[in-house]
C-alpha cells in the first residue's frame, strides 16, 4: 500500500500491533465516524519487528490520518517518530500517532483514557490511598497518572519486587515525590492500617481464558479496598473484581478505558470534539461487541 491509496473522501486509520486480531478498535472507530459521516477506513495491521519502522515512516507518513499502536510495539515505536506529546514521553509509551505539521508526532492515550474513564465512574483520586497491582508498562503508567492527578499515597505491589521499585525510584527521579512505595506481592499485610485503598489491578492475572484467577485470593486484603479498578475488559467482570465486590467495594473493568483511548484519538485525528452522549452509545456499541464475541 501506498500514498496513492490516498482519496480526499477516505479516511486512512489503523493498528500496528502483534497480533491485532482481536482488537475491538474497529467497533469504536467505526461507529464514532458513522456518527460524524466520516468516510474511514480502520485498518488493524499485524506488523514484524523488523517491518516497523517501514511501515511507520513509508505507511503511516505516507497515507494515513492517524493510527494506534498496540502490544508490543508501544515503546519500540518511539524511535520512528519525529516528536512526542509531553505526556507520552514521560510515559515512555506511544499508543496514537498523529500526522502532524512537524511530522508524526506520538502521543499515549491510555493514561488521560483511564482518566476519563474513572471520572464518569466516579472514581476519585485525589487524596486517595491508591494500590497498584502490578509493576508492568502499564502500571509505571498508572503510577505516573495517579502521582500527577493528587493520590495521597501509592503502593506498588508486584511479584517481582526489583521492577516495583524501579519504578518507585524513576518516580522519585521524574516527579521529585516522597509518596510511592513499592512492595513485594505477598506483603500486603504490610500496607498500612486505618486506610481504605483504591486498588489498580494491572497485571495480567485473570485475563480471558484464566478467569478463575486474581493475582491476590485473600479474602482479607479485599476489606481493606473500598473501589477495584481492573484494567482487563476480557472477562467483563474478573475474579478480581468478584472479590472487592463480596467485601462491598465497588469494582470496573477496563472497558470505558479502552473506549475513552479511542475516543481521544479520534478527536486528535479527526479535530472534532466527542459529545459525551455519542461516547456514551459507543460504549453501548462496544460492550455488545464484546458480549456477542463469547469464547
Ligand atoms: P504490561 O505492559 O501490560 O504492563 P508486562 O510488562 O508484561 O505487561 O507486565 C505484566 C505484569 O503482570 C507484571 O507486573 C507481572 O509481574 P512480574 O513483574 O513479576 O512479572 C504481572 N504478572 C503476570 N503474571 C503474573 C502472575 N502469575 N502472578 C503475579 N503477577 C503476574
Amino acid at each position: 500500500m501506498n500514498s496513492q491509496n490516498r482519496t480526499d473522501s477516505i479516511r486512512q486509520c489503523g493498528l500496528i500491533g502483534n497480533p491485532v486480531g482481536h482488537t475491538l478498535s474497529p467497533v469504536i472507530h467505526n461507529r464514532l465516524a458513522q456518527a460524524f459521516g466520516h468516510n474511514l477506513e480502520y485498518q488493524p495491521m499485524q506488523v514484524e519487528p523488523e517491518d516497523l519502522e517501514k511501515t511507520v515512516r513509508e505507511y503511516v507518513a505516507g497515507c494515513m490520518a492517524g493510527c494506534n499502536v498496540t502490544v508490543p510495539y508501544k515503546s519500540a515505536v518511539i524511535a520512528h517518530l519525529d516528536c512526542l506529546d509531553s505526556l507520552a514521553k514521560e510515559i515512555g509509551a506511544v499508543n496514537t500517532i498523529v500526522p502532524t505539521a512537524e511530522g508524526l508526532k506520538g502521543y499515549n492515550t491510555d493514561m488521560p483514557g483511564l482518566l476519563r474513564a474513572m471520572e464518569e465512574d466516579g472514581v476519585k483520586i485525589r487524596g486517595e490511598q491508591v494500590l497498584i497491582l502490578g509493576a508492568g508498562g502499564v502500571a509505571r503508567a498508572v503510577a505516573l497518572l495517579m502521582l500527577k492527578e493528587g493520590a495521597k499515597e501509592v503502593y506498588l505491589l508486584n511479584r517481582t519486587l526489583e521492577k516495583a521499585e524501579t519504578i518507585v525510584q524513576e518516580m522519585q527521579a521524574v516527579m521529585g515525590c516522597t509518596n510511592i512505595h513499592a512492595l513485594q506481592l505477598e506483603e500486603y499485610n504490610q500496607l498500612p492500617l486505618g486506610h481504605n485503598y483504591l486498588a489498580i489491578q494491572a497485571t495480567s492475572v485473570g485475563l480471558y481464558p484464566c478467569v478463575e484467577r486474581a493475582v491476590i485470593e485473600d479474602v482479607e486484603f479485599y476489606k481493606r479496598i473500598h473501589t477495584g479498578y481492573d484494567l482487563i475488559y476480557r472477562p467483563a467482570e474478573t475474579k478480581f473484581m468478584k472479590f472487592v465486590k463480596a467485601q462491598g467495594g465497588k469494582a470496573y473493568n477496563g472497558l470505558k478505558m479502552l473506549l475513552y483511548q479511542a475516543v481521544i484519538a479520534y478527536e486528535l485525528w479527526h479535530r472534532v470534539e466527542i459529545p459525551k452522549e455519542l461516547a456514551q452509545q459507543t460504549y453501548q456499541v462496544l460492550k455488545d461487541a464484546v458480549e456477542q464475541r463469547k469464547e
